[in-house]
């Protein structure tokens, strides 16, 4: 996707509640997965409600160029004819990831135990983002990288022909790292065990299983011991993609914000390790019912029914972190008109996002009238009780969760709130403008 074009927007105070049913697209990290396990087992793997979003695209399009049979249906059903593991071939050309951290990471794990050279990039964000997480332990498992000063992309990468099974515990609380290390691990001959400190989503896990693997996970304190048999047959296995939490926490929140609103949003995953924010939010005291809940495809589902409610502050323990690490933007936005004092601890990790997070969603804050502090790797907004001033011009840094918060602060903001490029949405959620305006929101081009 060409990024010159930027595409600036406005959101105006909606002028009546927001209403209706909006659906979700597919959830990101799921649907990454679901390409390359499909990749990598035998056989054609079906997938239905896979996000086409820009950063799942990227992933779509690697996986092609490394041998797998990518199509999609006229009707959307995804299908990819795979080539076993260790059975990807080498790419003829730069794999480029765009601006997903996720594709990279994840693809970086796979490539490191196939005996191919390949060289991977992004766009300017992704380019700025840290590979070494991942760089240090597939060093480990026998491949070879070389890199820019720092560890950044663009990276060559010379996959070990005979990988050493890792025996490897996660420095930070990351999915992508421990996924990276469990994917390398699928190619080498042995016993693979990551040990992760705190608990991240799990679905590198759950979908290892589900195409066939043999993997343990044991309760270690707050975190998970994880153990992987090498070399498996991984077997084909259709995969239904549940609605993102992480996308459906914007809709939620501008709910939350416009008294009087009522939202349905159906068939929301909600892996315990991605429903933080909405845990968080009942204690801010917000009206969320779940209702039909259900297992699809492996994963918990359920339809969110939101009522607007006048949300309090409330003070979020660091170790929730991982639980809704991709939605503080959107609680900062939602704590901006609850009423009192509102902390976010110990979010070192939102500075390595799509843009430094911690920074972006400050600003975004405070260039709207609202006080906010950054302490240390806290994060404080003192709510509004009510509308914010808004007025501001936000910065989005090539990050769709500051421009979809952004928009979403202007449903509840006296002033309009524009942002400078809204392109970016369309990494993880096509379509979010036009399902916004559909409830009642008012967002458009300038
Ligand atoms: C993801 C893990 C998270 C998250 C990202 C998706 C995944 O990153 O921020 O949007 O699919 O594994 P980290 O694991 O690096 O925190």
């Amino acid at each position: 996707m060409d990024h010159a074009a930027l595409r600036p927007m406005v959101s105006r105070r909606a002028s009546g509640p927001l209403s209706g049913t909006i659906a979700v697209p597919g959830d990101k990290s799921i649907s990454h997965r679901a390409l390359m396990f499909g990749a990598l087992a035998v056989g054609e793997t079906r997938i239905t409600g896979l996000l086409t979003g820009e950063d799942v695209l990227r992933t779509a399009a690697a996986m092609r160029a490394l041998g797998a049979e990518v199509t999609c249906d006229p009707d959307g059903v995804w299908r990819v004819a795979g080539r076993g593991v260790g059975g990807l071939t080498e790419p003829a050309d730069v794999l480029d990831m765009g601006n997903s951290g996720t594709a990279a990471r994840l693809l970086c794990g796979i490539l490191a135990s196939h005996p191919i050279f390949s060289i991977m990039t992004g766009d300017a964000s992704m380019r700025r983002r840290p590979m070494r997480r991942v760089i240090d332990p597939l060093t480990l498992a026998g491949a070879r990288f070389a890199s820019r000063a720092g560890g950044l992309l663009p990276l060559a990468i010379e996959g070990a022909p005979d990988a050493l099974p890792l025996d490897y515990r996660v420095p930070v609380p990351s999915a992508q790292v421990k996924s990276a290390v469990l994917l390398a691990g699928l190619n080498a001959r042995g016993i693979t065990r990551v040990e992760e400190p705190e608990a991240t989503r799990d679905h590198t896990e759950n979908m290892l299983r589900h195409f066939g693997a043999t993997v343990h996970v044991e309760i270690a304190g707050g975190g998970r011991i994880i153990t992987l048999h090498g070399q498996p047959e991984l077997r084909a296995a259709d995969v239904a993609v549940p609605g993102d939490p992480s996308s459906a926490a914007f809709p939620l929140v501008a709910a939350l914000l416009v008294p009087g609103s009522s939202v349905t949003i159906p068939s929301v995953g909600l892996n315990p390790l991605r429903t933080g924010l909405l845990l968080t939010l009942e204690e801010m005291g917000a009206a969320v019912t779940i209702v039909n809940r259900r297992v699809e495809g492996g994963e918990p589902v359920g339809d969110l029914v939101v009522s607007g409610t006048a949300l309090r502050g409330v003070d979020v323990p660091p170790g929730r972190a991982p639980t809704m690490i991709d939605e503080y933007p959107i609680l900062a936005v939602a704590a901006s008109g609850a009423t009192g004092v509102t902390r976010m601890r110990g979010l070192k990790e939102l500075r390595v996002k799509e843009s430094d997070r911690l920074a972006a969603t400050a600003a975004l804050l405070s260039g709207n009238g609202i006080r906010v502090e950054i302490d240390g790797d806290d994060l404080i907004v003192h709510g509004t009780g009510g509308t914010v001033p808004g007025g501001g011009l936000v910065e989005t840094h090539m990050d769709h969760r500051i421009a979809m918060a952004a928009l979403v602060l202007g449903v509840n903001s006296e002033q309009p709130v524009r942002v400078d490029d809204a392109s970016f949405i369309d990494t993880s959620f096509p379509g979010f403008v036009a399902l916004m305006t559909g409830l009642g929101a008012t967002i458009a081009d300038v």
